[in-house]
Formats: structure tokens, sequence, C-alpha cells
């Protein structure tokens, strides 16, 4: 059940000195593993816009991602098993978007595995749309090929205030 308030103001940008501890997290949750060094050269880059969660100094969740001109891209989001469905999801997501909406980003487009139910559900609560399908995307650590849907999301001004 998602705690009603508010939790942006607990999100922090990511420092590349979090690079190890993102990257054990999203280690524990996606097949597709990233090193500590690929998540310091994301953090670094020209584009990045990425979110740390934290919970009695441990790390609740991140948000990696992109902005590039008009289109902002989650890259990844997780938050930890012992975290989840109690809104960390749902205000990383808030809080990139209205970084994004700063940045001048118009939209922010994501992919997400076919069968990631809860995934979908949270990108769907916050008004997100299929836009497209790659077929057969996902293989790492896959028994069989899973299509990947392109959600996006069109930015407003009310993202500014949405939680
Ligand atoms: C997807 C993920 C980031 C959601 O994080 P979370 O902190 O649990 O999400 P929230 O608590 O903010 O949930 C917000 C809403 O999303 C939906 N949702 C989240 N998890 C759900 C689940 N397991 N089943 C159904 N709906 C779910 C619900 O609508 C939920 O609102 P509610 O709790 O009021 O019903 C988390 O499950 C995760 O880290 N999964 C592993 C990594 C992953 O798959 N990332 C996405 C890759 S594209």
């Amino acid at each position: 059940m998602t705690v009603p308030d508010d939790r942006r103001d607990r999100l922090r940008a990511v420092d590349p000195a979090d690079a190890e501890d993102v990257a054990t997290l999203q280690r524990a949750c996606f097949d597709d593993q990233w090193s500590a060094e690929s998540v310091a050269r994301l953090l670094t880059g020209p584009a990045n816009l990425s979110l740390l969660a934290e919970q009695d100094g441990t790390i609740a969740g991140f948000l990696i991602g992109q902005c590039v001109v008009d289109t902002a891209e989650v890259l990844a989001v997780a938050v930890a098993a012992n975290r989840r469905r109690e809104g960390w999801g749902g205000s990383l997501m808030s809080g990139f978007e209205a970084l994004a909406a700063a940045s001048g980003a118009e939209r922010v487009i994501l992919d997400v595995a076919a069968d990631n139910a809860p995934a979908i559900a949270l990108y769907g609560a916050r008004g997100y749309a299929t836009a497209a399908r790659r077929d057969r995307y996902y293989v790492t650590g896959r028994a069989h090929p899973v299509d990947a849907l392109v959600m996006v999301k069109t930015l407003g001004k009310w993202t500014f205030y949405d939680s």
C-alpha cells in the first residue's frame, strides 16, 4: 500500500560515490547486470538525470535517467525488495518527471519488459501509455525472449505539482 506522504523531499541526486551501492541494488533487481564502473559512467555523462532514495542510512531505491533535448529517458528505476509498495517508485518517477520538465523535456520515455506487471502498473498509474513494442528484446537471464513495451508520457506544467 502506498504511504500517502510525498517522499520527493527524501530524494537526492545520485553521486558518483554511490555507484557501487547503486550497482549492487541494480544487480539484485535486474537480469541485465551493471558494474559500478558502468553506473559511474552514466552518472558523469552530460545528459545524466538521476535520483536516489535513502532511508535509515541505506538506499531504498534509485532512478538512473537521461535528458537529451526535449526527451527524458528512464534507463533504470528500482526499489529494494523490502521497501516496495511504500511509494518510493512513484516518488522517484515523480521527482524525475519534475526534473526532466525543468530541464526542458516535453516527454519521458522508457522500456519495460512486457511481463513486468508491477512496473507496468506503476507507469500506467502515472499516465504512461504504450507507444511501441520491441520484439523479443530481453534475452539475458530469460528462458524465452520477452518483448519490450516502449512507454511514453507527455509532460505538462502540472508535473511540477503532482505527487
Ligand atoms: C517497479 C518498482 C520500481 C515499483 O516500486 P515501488 O516502490 O514498489 O512502487 P510504489 O510503491 O511507488 O507503487 C506505486 C504504484 O505502482 C503500482 N504497483 C507497484 N508495484 C506493484 C505490484 N507489485 N503489483 C501491482 N501494482 C504495483 C501500484 O499502482 C502502486 O500503487 P499502490 O501501492 O497505491 O497500489 C519495483 O517493483 C521494483 O524495483 N521492481 C524491480 C525492478 C524493476 O522491475 N524496475 C522497473 C524496470 S522497467
